[in-house]
């Protein structure tokens, strides 16, 4: 570890596979066995994690689930190329090995507690992990949750009995953790899947956010983890109806722990433009440091 102040905090685990579930669209969500990871993992920290033995590059993954108590952690993938795809043939009982937890995580704010979760393909397993925090927590936060995939949910969607008055009465898909959680959820696509609003997850964002008094939207604090231009069109919302609002970025990494700087990103800091690292200065930031 080249950076100090992730000493202790960021530990390299061999992780068995506990289990392997596959999704329509190459999707896999995979549960390993990372105890000092899962102990330490906050929402919006990621996993750098080798894929195969023959591979010299981890992959990095967002942690979508963190169990301190069994020391496991889950992730959701879809395979883009070589790497997740020789991750994807892994049985239970293999071995990986990952460095995590990395990075800093979304930090809600409690003078905002109406939590908007907005996920965005595989930018959904940090808006899960939110969700389940928010969930755990003793304060009386108030998450609403949107999500969005134009291939097939990796999960099967549910019909929600948690009431949502403001959405149109044929959007009634959610998503099936957040629902027995008692979250409100609701799922966004283009491509016609039963139950979904037919638009954009920030499309959806709007229509909830319209339909909130003054009072509430004062209150309301976006997250946002998807491609880029869905992060744009989420800081955008945010600007127009004045809402904080915290992003997650993806840069290719290769080191993932701060010491080579092929992530750098320029954002804006109180001194002006500056150049961080998403791996380890993110790769959550403030909406308005990244879009302006
Ligand atoms: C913080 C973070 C969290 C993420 N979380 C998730 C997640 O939860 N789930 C998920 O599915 N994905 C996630 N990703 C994205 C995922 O890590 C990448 O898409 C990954 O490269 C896919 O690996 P692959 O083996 O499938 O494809 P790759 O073999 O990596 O290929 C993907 C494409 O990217 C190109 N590429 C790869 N590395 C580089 C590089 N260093 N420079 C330039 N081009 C490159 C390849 O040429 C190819 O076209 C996350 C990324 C970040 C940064
Ligand atoms: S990937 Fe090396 S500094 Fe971020």
């Amino acid at each position: 570890m080249s950076d100090k102040s992730h000493r202790g905090t960021i530990f390299v685990e061999d992780a068995k596979v506990l289990e392997i579930r596959h999704y329509p669209g190459e999707q896999f969500i995979m549960r390993v066995a990372a105890p000092k990871c899962a102990a330490k993992a906050m929402p919006g920290s990621f996993v750098h994690i080798r894929c195969d033995d023959t591979l010299p590059m981890r992959r990095p993954l967002s942690i979508m689930r963190a169990n301190p108590t069994e020391g496991w952690i889950e992730m959701l993938y879809k395979i883009v190329g070589g790497g997740l795809r020789s991750l994807s043939h892994k049985k239970p009982g293999d071995m990986t090995n990952l460095v995590g937890p990395i990075g800093q995580p979304f930090i809600p704010s409690h003078q905002r507690p109406y939590t908007l979760l907005l996920g965005g393909g595989v930018g959904i397993p940090p808006m899960i992990f939110l969700a389940e925090h928010l969930k755990d927590d003793s304060r009386d936060w108030q998450p609403m949750a949107f999500m969005g995939s134009e291939i097939p949910f990796p999960f099967a969607a549910q019909n929600s009995v948690l009431p949502c008055s403001w959405a149109p009465t044929d959007v009634t898909a959610a998503n099936p953790l957040l629902e027995e959680w008692k979250i409100p959820s609701r799922l966004a696509t283009l491509s016609g899947f039963a139950g979904c609003f037919n638009g954009y997850v920030t499309d959806l964002a709007r229509l909830w956010l319209q339909n909130q008094p003054t009072k509430v939207i004062r209150q309301v604090e976006i997250f946002a983890c998807g491609p880029t231009p869905m992060l744009r069109a989420a800081a955008a919302l945010a600007k127009e109806f004045d809402v904080a609002c915290q992003v997650s970025l993806e840069e290719f990494m290769a080191c993932a722990v701060g010491g080579c700087a092929g992530c750098a990103v320029e954002v804006m800091t109180e001194q002006g433009p500056a150049m961080k690292r998403v791996c380890v200065d993110g790769p959550v930031f403030e909406a308005t440091s990244v879009f302006g």
